[in-house]
C-alpha cells in the first residue's frame, strides 16, 4: 500500500516536471507512434496483440509483397482502413492538438498513418474557435493510409471505397493503386523527413509518445534533439531504448497522461 502511494506520488512529481519543462520551452517537437492510437482501438505493431506479432511485415508491407500478391496486400490495407474509420481520436491526440494550436513553436511528427492527429486538430480548433487547424496537423513521415498513390505514375488520390476488392487502376495511366504509406525498404519523402529533422534539431524539448523507437530514420529524431542540447520527455507503457536518456520518463497510458502533462 505504502509502495503504491510512493509510486503514484513519484508519477505526479514527474508529470509536474514534464509540464514545467514544456511550459518553459520555446521550440517543442513531438514524435508519436502507434501507442498514441492504441486507446482509440488501433493495434500497435510490436506490443501484445501487435500487427507484426501475427504477420511478417515482408508479407504485407514491402513493394515486393505488393508485386507478388497485390490482392492480399490490398485486402490487408482495406481491413485496416475499415478499422481506422470506426475509431476516433482519444484524449491524448486532443491534448497534443491543443498544445500545437495554443503554443507557438510546436511541431507534431507522427509515424502513424491513421490520420487521428489531423482529426483531433480539426475538432480542437473548432472547440477553441481557431479558424485554421494547420498548426496541429502533423508531419506524417510514414504517409497516410487514407490516400492512394499510383504505383507507376505516383498520382495521389483519396482512398477509394473500403470495400473495393483488389487494387483499382489509376485514372491517368492504368497502373495499380496502392496506399500512400511507406513500406519497408522504401525511402521516406525527403521534404517531410527533412522538415522533421530540422524541427528536431532546433527543439529545446522532444516529447516522444507511444513508440518503440526502433524504425529509422524516424527513431533517430529524439537523439538529434539530445545531441543539439535539448531534453527528452518520454510517455510509454514500458521502457524503450530512449528511456535512459530521458529527462522525464512517464510510464503509463498516453490518453490519461498527456492531458495531465499538457494542462493548458
Ligand atoms: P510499435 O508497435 O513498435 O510500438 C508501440 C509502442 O507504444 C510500444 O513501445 C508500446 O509500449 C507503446 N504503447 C502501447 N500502448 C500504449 C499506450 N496506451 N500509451 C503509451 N504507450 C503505449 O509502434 P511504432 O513505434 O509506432 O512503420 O512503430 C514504428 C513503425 O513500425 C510504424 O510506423 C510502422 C511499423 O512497421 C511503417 O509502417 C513504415
Amino acid at each position: 500500500m505504502e509502495r503504491l502511494a510512493l509510486l503514484s506520488h513519484r508519477l505526479e512529481e514527474d508529470v509536474e516536471r514534464a509540464n514545467s519543462i514544456l511550459e518553459q520551452a520555446n521550440q517543442i517537437v513531438v514524435l508519436t507512434g502507434a501507442g498514441v492510437s492504441a486507446e482509440s482501438g488501433i493495434p500497435t505493431f510490436r506490443g501484445r496483440g501487435g500487427l507484426w506479432r501475427s504477420r511478417r511485415p515482408e508479407e504485407l508491407a514491402t513493394p515486393e509483397a505488393f508485386e507478388e500478391s497485390p490482392e492480399l496486400v490490398w485486402e490487408w490495407y482495406q481491413w485496416r482502413r475499415r478499422l481506422i474509420a470506426e475509431c476516433s481520436p482519444n484524449a491524448g491526440h486532443q491534448a497534443l492538438a491543443r498544445l500545437a494550436l495554443k503554443k507557438d513553436g510546436v511541431t507534431l511528427i507522427t509515424q502513424n498513418v491513421d490520420g487521428l492527429h489531423s482529426r483531433a486538430a480539426q475538432t480542437e480548433a473548432k472547440a477553441l474557435n481557431i479558424p485554421d487547424a494547420q498548426a496541429a496537423f502533423p508531419l506524417e513521415v510514414h504517409g497516410a493510409i487514407n490516400r492512394d498513390r499510383c504505383s507507376l505514375c505516383d498520382r495521389l488520390t483519396d482512398a477509394v471505397s473500403h470495400f473495393q476488392l483488389g487494387p483499382p487502376q489509376c485514372n491517368d495511366c492504368g497502373g495499380p493503386l496502392r496506399p500512400d504509406v511507406v513500406w519497408f525498404g522504401e525511402s521516406l519523402d525527403p521534404i517531410i523527413i527533412g522538415a522533421a529533422q530540422e524541427a528536431a534539431l532546433r527543439a529545446d524539448v522532444c516529447l516522444v509518445v507511444g513508440t518503440s523507437a526502433l524504425v529509422h530514420p524516424a527513431a533517430g529524431l529524439p537523439s538529434m534533439t539530445l545531441r543539439a542540447g535539448g531534453l527528452l520527455i518520454e510517455v510509454n507503457l514500458e521502457a524503450t531504448t530512449l528511456t535512459n536518456q530521458a529527462a522525464v520518463s512517464l510510464q503509463g497510458r498516453s490518453a490519461s497522461l498527456l492531458p495531465r502533462v499538457i494542462k493548458a
